[in-house]
Order: structure tokens, then C-alpha cells, then sequence
């Protein structure tokens, strides 16, 4: 049996029916307990059922990431529950506007910034405390000569942070530039806490997508097919073409890498942001 988050807590804020709902029931699979968040309560209640229904634990609040107080209503909420958070995943995304920057008003990128960065900034600050607590070493008190540290073998405990950014990072074609601005601020964010909150054993890394294979995609794909004529496949097939695997990530390969991220088999990788695309772009 897989246990890569066995004993974790994990809070997904900004879950939606994609990649949100994949995550928590993968996360869940590998043994976390799930906090499923976001403002549509019926949708992360559905999320945290399916869940429950397939043997894992979770539960659901609202949040609205937006909104300081309702970023504090959700950690009391919380720590009702827990004394300790071990993961944070900030995937909150709204379509931004997708024209040139002469073409986009300010407010829109403003509020591009207050939900991607500012968001992912509130919500690790306001859930420090709980994410320092889960980077405590459970058997460090029993045990002196079994204690984590740098030395001894075993390597300290952390707990970790993921923020959702994009390939969008990689190319600056004029129609995501507001979306650039914001998912590339959010990579700065994700340096800075990572320096700051370290020595307080809090690991931050992004993880850019590049498309996610999943319905909002395909209804995309969709959409362009019925304006340019041909099918989703030929859609698809243009698109795939510029990846080295000739194919697009699937929402489980895009969830699975922030898994490894969560877990303790990348206890030493913090500050850094893994581009999961099939191989369209190489930093
Ligand atoms: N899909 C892709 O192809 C793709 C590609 C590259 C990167 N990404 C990134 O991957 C992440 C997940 O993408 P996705 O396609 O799964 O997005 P999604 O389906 O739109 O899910 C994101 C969720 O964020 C929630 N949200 C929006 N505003 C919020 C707020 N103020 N407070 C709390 N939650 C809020 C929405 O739920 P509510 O409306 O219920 O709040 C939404 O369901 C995003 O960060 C996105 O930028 C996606």
C-alpha cells in the first residue's frame, strides 16, 4: 500500500472539479487527511464526500482566498480539527483577461495579483502557525538519540507549501501577459517565503503546469475546433506537436508531482519551481 502522505494534513485552497478535486482524492489516497477549500461550498462538499466514499478522510470549507477574514474563519476552522498542518496547496485561479497588456485596464491585472499572489501570500502567512507545528518531529521527544538533525542521519522534519503558477512563466505570447504578470510574481513569492519561512522548517516550491488535460481543457479545445473548423483530436494534435512527448499531462500527472512535493521524499527541495508540461519548455 502507498503511503507517501501518511499522518499529513493537507489543505487544498482553491479547489475546483479539476485539478482540485484529482488532488484531493490522490492526496487522500496516499493517506492524507484533506481540507478541501473553496467559495462554492456545494462543489467542495461533493469533493470532500467522494472522498470519504472512497475510504479517505476529509472535510469541506468555504474560503474565499480574496478575503482576509475569510482566510482566518478557514484556519480557525481549521485548527477546531488539527493541531497541525502538513501541506498547503494554493491553486485559486480565475480567467484573467487574455488580450494584449494595451488592451487589458490595470484593475484587471490588480485583481490577477490579489488572487494569485496576494491570495497564496495570505493564506501561508495566516497558516504558519498550524504549518510550523507540522514540522515538529513527533518522536524527537521520546527518543534523543533517534532526533532528526543534520547530522544524525535522519533528516529534520518539514512541512510544505505548494502554489500552482504555469508554464505561462516560460514564453510571453501577448494574449497571457496579465496572467504572466501575476503567475510570475507568484514564483517571486514562492523564492521569498521559501528564504524566510525555512528556518522555521516551512518548504515553498510552485509547480507550473502546462495544459491540463482535463474537461475545462477539452471543452476549450471544443470551442476552438467549432470556430476553426476540424475536430477536438486535430485541436489536440497541433497542440501536442510542440511537446517532446508529443502528448498533454493528464490532471493526475500534474497532481502527482505536487504530491512528491508534499511528501517527505523531497524534504530537501525547497525554493524551487517544477515545470510539468510533457516537455515544452526547458529551464
Ligand atoms: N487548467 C490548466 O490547463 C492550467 C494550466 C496551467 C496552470 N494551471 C493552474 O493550475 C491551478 C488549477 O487550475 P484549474 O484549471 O484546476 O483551475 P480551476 O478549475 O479554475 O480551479 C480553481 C478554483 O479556484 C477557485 N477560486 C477562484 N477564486 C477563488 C477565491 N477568491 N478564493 C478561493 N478559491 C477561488 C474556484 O472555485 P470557486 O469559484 O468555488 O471559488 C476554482 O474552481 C490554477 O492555479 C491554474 O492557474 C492550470
Amino acid at each position: 500500500m502507498s503511503v507517501l502522505l501518511s499522518g499529513k494534513t493537507v489543505v487544498i485552497v482553491g479547489a475546483g472539479p479539476g485539478f482540485g478535486r484529482t488532488l484531493a482524492l490522490r492526496a487522500a489516497e496516499e493517506g492524507a487527511s484533506v481540507v478541501v477549500a473553496a467559495r462554492t461550498v456545494t462543489r467542495v462538499e461533493e469533493i470532500a464526500a467522494e472522498v470519504r466514499a472512497a475510504g479517505g478522510q476529509a472535510f469541506a470549507a468555504p474560503v474565499d482566498a480574496t478575503d482576509p477574514d475569510s482566510v482566518r474563519a478557514l484556519r480557525e476552522t481549521v485548527a477546531e480539527r488539527v493541531d497541525a498542518v502538513h501541506g498547503l496547496v494554493y491553486s485559486a485561479f480565475a480567467v484573467p483577461s487574455m488580450k494584449p497588456l494595451a488592451q487589458t485596464d490595470h484593475e484587471q491585472i490588480s485583481r490577477g495579483i490579489d488572487l494569485s499572489v496576494l491570495g497564496a501570500l495570505r493564506t501561508t502567512q495566516e497558516f504558519t502557525p498550524l504549518l510550523e507545528a507540522g514540522a515538529k518531529d513527533p518522536v524527537e521527544a521520546d527518543d534523543d538519540t533517534a532526533a532528526a538533525s543534520p547530522t544524525s542521519g535522519r533528516p529534520p522534519v518539514s512541512s510544505s507549501v505548494v502554489m500552482m503558477a504555469s508554464a505561462v512563466i516560460h514564453h510571453s505570447r501577448e494574449r497571457y501577459a496579465g496572467y504572466k504578470i501575476a503567475k510570475t510574481a507568484l514564483v517571486a513569492l514562492g523564492h521569498s517565503l521559501a528564504t524566510e519561512l525555512g528556518p522555521r522548517g516551512v518548504r515553498i516550491n510552485t509547480v507550473a503546469p502546462g495544459y491540463i488535460y482535463g474537461d475545462t481543457l477539452k471543452a476549450y479545445f471544443e470551442h476552438l475546433a467549432g470556430k476553426y473548423g476540424g475536430t477536438i483530436d486535430d485541436i489536440y494534435q497541433h497542440t501536442a506537436e510542440k511537446m517532446d512527448l508529443r502528448r498533454l499531462p493528464s490532471e493526475r500527472e500534474i497532481v502527482d508531482p505536487v504530491l512528491f512535493l508534499l511528501s517527505d521524499a523531497a524534504s530537501a527541495v525547497t525554493g524551487q519551481t517544477l515545470t510539468v508540461d510533457c516537455g515544452e519548455f526547458h529551464n
